[in-house]
């Protein structure tokens, strides 16, 4: 049978965060990339990564490289490479930067595997999902942004701490993009079944969303860069229902079109993974309120592919 080709294209905090689980979990080879100057760095990871198997009992065969030939064939390719934010900086302050080294790389990656189906990572997420779409040349469906897991596995995890349940028993939704507008939906969210609004009185949950959307910033702040091991976790899940085709259903940034009116860009939404990427946009309905929060959250990524756009020349 044919294994899975995974790359992983930035080998820092979230990239080798992502070779971690998904080595763990035997998803298939594994190929990690960063620049020529970070070769060896690169290298040593991908070493010590592959003594960890004998401990945890995996086998994983991992590549370190800065050559792209390595990559070639990859079945999937989840993009890391990029500056994450310092203290006091947002998503946005990335753009400039970041917008010029996904180009490179995704030109690169698509090069070497013009049947991948792409993970973005890097922020400002919703900007570059969609400077990756266009830098590919890929269908739609072969293009997908990872923010929502994270977001979500968030406003799970707070919610679990204020009801001291399992988070296994937590479901949860969220639309729009990966910014401080995101937008958590208490009515989609559940304990068991059970209305999360049922268990918790709505000023502590008023509190959980406004911690969710902060939730990025508040991690930066206590450790002077951003989050990689839920973030590499999210990835590697959404790596996981492409190539097992699974078919799972989880909050992704997704091309949007005439699904919420969003006219042709990539945002926050539920959409089913399988093995040809974004299987299914699923459209849900809105309340005023709702709609309205996803309106100025679909803006700000307006704003931002702007921004990139210009960048990128
Ligand atoms: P990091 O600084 O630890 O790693 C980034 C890596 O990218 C570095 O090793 C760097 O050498 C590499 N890189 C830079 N230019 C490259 C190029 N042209 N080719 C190959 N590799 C290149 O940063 P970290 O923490 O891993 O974050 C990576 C990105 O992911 C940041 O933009 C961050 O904001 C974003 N992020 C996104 C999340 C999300 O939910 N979408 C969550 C966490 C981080
Ligand atoms: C986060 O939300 C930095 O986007 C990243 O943690």
């Amino acid at each position: 049978m044919k294994r899975a080709k995974i790359t992983v294209i930035g080998a820092g905090n979230v990239g080798s965060s992502c070779a971690v689980w998904a080595a763990q979990q035997e998803l298939g080879d594994i190929v990690l990339v960063d620049l020529p100057d970070m070769a060896d760095k690169t290298k040593g990871k991908v070493l010590d990564l592959v003594q960890c198997g004998p401990v945890d009992r995996f086998d994983a065969r991992i590549v370190g490289t800065a050559d792209y030939a390595d990559t070639a064939d990859s079945d999937v390719v989840i993009i890391t490479a990029g500056l994450p934010r310092k203290p006091g900086m947002s998503r946005d302050d990335l753009v400039q930067t970041n917008v010029k080294i996904v180009a490179s790389v995704t030109e690169q990656a698509a090069k070497a595997s013009p049947n991948a189906i792409l993970i973005v990572v890097s922020n400002p997420l919703d900007a570059m999902v969609y400077t990756a779409w266009k830098k590919s040349g890929f269908p739609t469906h072969r293009v997908v942004g990872q923010a929502g897991c994270l977001d979500i596995a968030r406003f799970r995890a707070f919610i679990a701490m204020e009801l001291n349940c399992s988070v296994e028993d937590i479901s949860a939704l969220l639309l729009g993009g990966h910014g401080d507008d995101m937008v958590p939906l208490t009515r989609y969210t559940s304990v068991a079944g059970i209305p999360v609004t049922q268990l918790i009185p709505q000023d502590k949950l008023d509190a959980i969303i406004k911690r969710t959307k902060m939730g990025g910033g508040e991690i930066v702040k206590l450790m002077g860069t951003s989050a990689y091991y839920a973030p590499a976790a999210g990835s590697v899940k959404m790596a996981e229902a492409i190539i097992k085709d699974k078919r799972r259903i989880f909050p992704c940034a997704a091309y949007c079109d005439k699904e919420f009116g969003v006219g042709g860009y990539f945002v926050g939404t539920p959409c089913m993974l399988g093995k040809n990427g974004v299987e299914k946009v699923i459209e849900i309905e809105l309340s005023a309120d709702e709609r309205k929060m996803l309106d100025s959250s679909v803006s700000h990524v307006k704003e931002l592919v702007a921004l990139a756009e210009k960048f990128l020349g």
